[in-house]
């Protein structure tokens, strides 16, 4: 058996009524684009066309979202080849809906119809709202915006998908920063409801207001946020991510740590995530973060275990875990297990048996945690929004309502008190917000922070 960690007090697999989270976690999506001080914009205001530049995984799929609601739209990409493959890739997304009986094929080739391609940025003049959807990668991000800018109509909202970089400096390129604003669409876009809509330092209100409201037209979920490396999702994630890869060089197996996780609700755990993405994804940008990692805490190489072996994921039929031919099933693999133990050895970690209430408690605390943070660095508006964001595009559970509604039926006296042992414990990365220690010591509730709710409790 192991034993319950003696810093944990709080009783973190107690969940809320699932009428009660579930009920919180709608109210909560409705809510997000509730942003105080916006100016009204028109009924049935709608772009009259889209320009969406890099027909990737993520262009071709936005292409897809406004397409579906009759949108006309342009795909840009650098060379006839890129375009084609794009054009091709969309094409095969909309057949796989009709074969499976989700679409009618009149529908589809309607659809289809709305969206024309093109290697020349001069085929976004007629576009209301440009998406830039190349790599990520700043300098290239900000020389393709230098040429938007010389090409997008006057009244043209520009966009970027990053998934993390700075809005301001891509904005400072172009000679009308105010209408530059970060829309975060998730992965595959047409699919996948989150969509952070992220204001650079001078985005203006109105243009946060359009996208909103675009958010909205193609059926998403629009959560403002603040330009902060990572937004809230992704922040938010390489805290909890760090956590479950600590829990295993501790002792745990990858498929222990998702199996608990998923019997808390969440739809998939991480390591089957990364397996289904690719290890091998932003690979480069890892290594060259190693460079310039905080000397006063700790890291983990745990990723690169399994990379050194050459398991990259599904797509080579093993990564965290190892796949039959042709199955999509994960299966613990005891190679990968021999492979993970000499790694803890390696770093000097004794490994030992580790529960499920300590593996809830540090990685649901992680996003807790960085959500507080998030919360009193303003990049989040409202605790709700962090709730709306883990919910639709995280795999928390919906029943759960979210991490900050969680932590709040958990308690926040006693999560704090957790995060603060771990934090002298542990250190660095514990840190706990201040607005979080302010919460539990007068006795309040991340819901306290919403507005909406002054007067009710
Ligand atoms: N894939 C995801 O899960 C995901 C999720 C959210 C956000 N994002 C972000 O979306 C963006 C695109 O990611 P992706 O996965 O679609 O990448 P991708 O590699 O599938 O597509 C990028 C496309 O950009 C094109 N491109 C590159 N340079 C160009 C240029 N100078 N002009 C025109 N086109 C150019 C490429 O030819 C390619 O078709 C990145 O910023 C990424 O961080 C990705």
């Amino acid at each position: 058996m192991s034993a319950r960690p003696t810093w944990l007090t709080a009783d973190v697999l107690r969940r809320p009524d699932p009428a009660v989270g579930g009920a919180h976690a709608h109210a909560a999506q409705r809510a997000a684009a509730e942003f105080e001080g916006l100016p009204v914009i028109g009924e049935d205001w709608r772009p009259r066309a889209v320009g969406i530049v890099g027909a990737g995984t993520m262009g071709g799929g936005i292409a897809m979202a406004f397409a579906n609601v009759g949108v006309p739209v342009v795909l840009v990409d650098r060379s006839s080849a890129d375009v084609h493959r794009g054009m091709e890739r969309i094409r095969a997304n909309y057949n796989h809906s009709v074969t499976r009986g989700r679409l009618e094929q009149t529908v589809a080739d309607e659809r289809l119809a709305l969206i024309s391609a093109s290697d020349q940025f001069a085929a976004l003049a007629p576009a209301e709202v440009v998406i830039e959807a190349v790599f990520e990668d700043l300098d290239l991000k900000r020389r393709v915006f230098v040429d938007i800018d010389r090409v997008a109509a006057s009244d043209a909202l520009l966009c970027t998908n990053t998934s993390g970089l700075d809005i301001d400096r891509i904005a400072e390129v172009t000679g009308r920063p105010e209408v530059v604003i970060g829309t975060h669409f998730f992965s595959p876009a047409n699919v996948m409801r989150l969509l952070e809509v992220v204001s650079g330092a001078r985005t203006s209100p109105e243009t946060l207001a359009k996208v909103l409201r675009i958010g909205d037209l193609i059926g998403k979920i629009p959560v403002p946020a603040g330009n902060a490396p990572s937004f809230i999702g992704n922040a938010m994630l390489a805290d909890y991510s760090r956590e479950t890869n600590f829990l295993v060089e501790e002792g745990s197996s990858p498929s222990e740590v998702d199996g608990v996780l998923e019997e808390f609700g969440f739809a998939m755990g991480l390591f089957k995530v990364g397996d289904m993405a690719g290890l091998d994804v932003g690979l480069d940008a890892r290594r060259q973060a190693i460079l310039t990692r905080p000397k006063d805490r700790r890291h983990s190489d745990l990723r690169f275990v399994p990379i050194e072996m050459g398991r990259l994921g599904q797509k080579t039929g093993a990564g965290w875990y190892r796949y039959e031919p042709g199955s999509r099933m994960p299966l613990p693999d005891p190679e990968l297990d021999a492979a993970l133990i000499d790694h803890s050895a390696r770093i000097g970690i004794e490994r030992r048996q580790i529960g499920a209430e300590e593996i809830v408690a540090r990685c649901l605390y992680a996003l807790v945690n960085r959500g507080a943070w998030l919360l009193q660095d303003g990049v989040a508006s409202k605790p709700g929004d962090i709730d709306a964001v883990y919910v639709t595009g995280y795999g928390f559970p919906a029943d759960v309502g979210g991490p900050m509604f969680w932590a709040d039926e958990v308690g926040l006296a006693a999560i704090a008190a957790d995060i603060g042992r771990l934090h002298q414990d542990f250190g660095g990365w514990w840190e706990p917000a201040p607005l979080l220690l302010d919460l539990a010591r007068t006795g309040r509730r991340f819901a306290d922070l919403d507005p909406r709710n002054e007067g009710s409790r």
